[in-house]
């Protein structure tokens, strides 16, 4: 399927090393497990996990049983999650962005998402040369990833204002630019953490047909579920082969507790990223819950879910606003949190109050928030994530009491 044509160019833009990689292979991808062969290519143990239900062991499994089955646990899970990566594209196929349909040779799925910004960074860059480009305030884990891979960091801050936006101007230069040749991947967080801003899909495009830059744009879209239907842009990347787009199923599915993570990408990074990987990196408890939360039913019970922090974070939000030391709202509202200001007694946004608030919610009053005063435009702000309905009710009388006590000192 034809791609939109931009200078980017796999062959010189991976590391040499990755391209050539002949990934490990097991002997199931040649013999394909049918239910009937007897598998003793694994080194696993055909006598069952060390587990009991009901208190009696599973140490003799009986294969008609299923209650001692723990879903084959004692088996080395699906190397390559087909069922999961289509229940993905099902539901990214949504032909907002395309008319193509992305499927799951599209796909590389991790230990959340964590796993996807790690895997690129090592596909891409090599240590001590190449860099990163971020756009601060962002996800911490770009810089962390890229420190422990000994990739460098450059940054092109957001405009902060009105709602944190992409510099697209700066970026492009950047990317012209005496190191632009060393860059090989660029980090956008879309809804931004912390910003809650959704980024515009026309920033994107342009960055994407830089005339010269040979380097691909990653889109990091964890919190995509909680911004306008249709926002997600995972099914673009049919058209593209410079975009990697990155979910989650940690926020609005509320499952992250499995490690769940996707990168939507061409075939040929997705093959790429695939061939590194650890073989078995998808756990089989994590598939299958995964696999049940992408089906109707689980669907149906995230759109429910979504649709009440979708109502208390506009709850949070009008309520706040009554509160005398709480100024703006810095950034959107596309996400399942809000970064606000935190004022001192003269009105102004302040990082001594902010910081007073965050310590004395969390020290006094059992409620744990984020402070982000000192990243790039976000002075005095605190960012706070949705929770139910008595928790809202509880953390906006908490706050309340504690800005008036912090504001006595
Ligand atoms: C923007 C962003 N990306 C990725 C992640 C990590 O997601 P996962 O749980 O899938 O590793 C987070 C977690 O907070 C996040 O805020």
């Amino acid at each position: 399927m034809a791609t939109k044509k931009v200078p980017f160019n796999l062959q010189t833009c991976a590391r040499p090393n990755i391209l050539v990689l002949e990934p490990y292979r097991c002997a199931r991808d040649d013999y394909k497990d049918d239910g009937t062969n007897i598998l003793l290519d694994a080194n696993e143990n055909a006598y069952g996990p060390a587990l009991s239900i009901n208190g009696s062991l599973a140490a003799s499994p009986d294969p008609n049983d299923p209650s001692v089955d723990f879903l084959g646990l004692n088996r080395y899970p699906d190397p390559h999650q087909h069922e999961l990566k289509q229940l993905l594209c099902n539901l990214r196929n949504t032909h907002v962005h395309t008319q193509k349909n992305i499927t799951p040779a599209n796909l590389f799925v991790g230990v959340g998402s964590d796993e996807a910004i790690d895997a690129l960074l090592r596909c891409f860059c090599i240590p001590g040369r190449d860099k990163i480009l971020v756009c601060p305030p962002t996800y911490g884990m770009y810089a962390v990833s890229a420190q422990v891979n000994d990739v460098g960091l450059v940054k092109v801050p957001l405009l902060p204002a009105p709602e944190f936006a992409l510099d697209v101007s700066t970026i492009i230069s950047t990317l012209s630019g005496p190191e632009s040749s060393n860059i090989k991947l660029i980090y956008v967080c879309s809804p931004g953490n912390p910003t809650g801003s959704l980024i515009k899909k026309a920033d994107l495009q342009k960055i994407l047909e830089h005339p010269t830059w040979n380097g691909v744009i990653i889109v990091d879209e964890a919190y995509i579920d909680f911004a306008q239907e249709g926002s997600s842009l995972a099914e673009w990347v049919a058209e593209w082969p410079n975009l990697v787009v990155m979910q989650t199923l940690s926020k609005a599915f509320g499952l992250a507790g499995i490690r769940l993570g996707a990168a939507f990408t061409s075939p040929d990074i997705a093959s790429l990223l695939n061939n590194l990987k650890a073989p078995y990196n998808i756990p089989s408890p994590t598939s299958a819950i995964a696999c049940q939360a992408l089906q109707t039913a689980g669907l149906n019970v995230m759109r429910d879910h979504r649709a009440n922090i979708v109502g208390q974070r506009d709850r949070l939000l009008t309520e706040l606003q009554k509160i005398k030391g709480i100024g703006r709202l810095r950034g959107g509202t596309s996400s399942n949190f809000l970064l606000v200001e935190v004022l001192n007694g003269a009105g102004s946004p302040d990082n001594t109050t902010a910081l007073k608030v965050y310590q004395s919610l969390a020290q006094n009053r059992g409620v744990v928030v984020r402070f982000r005063g000192k990243e790039h435009g976000c002075l005095g702000c605190l960012r706070i994530t949705v929770g139910t309905e008595a928790e809202v009710t509880r953390f906006l009388t908490e706050i309340e009491a504690v800005i008036s006590e912090v504001w006595k000192i």
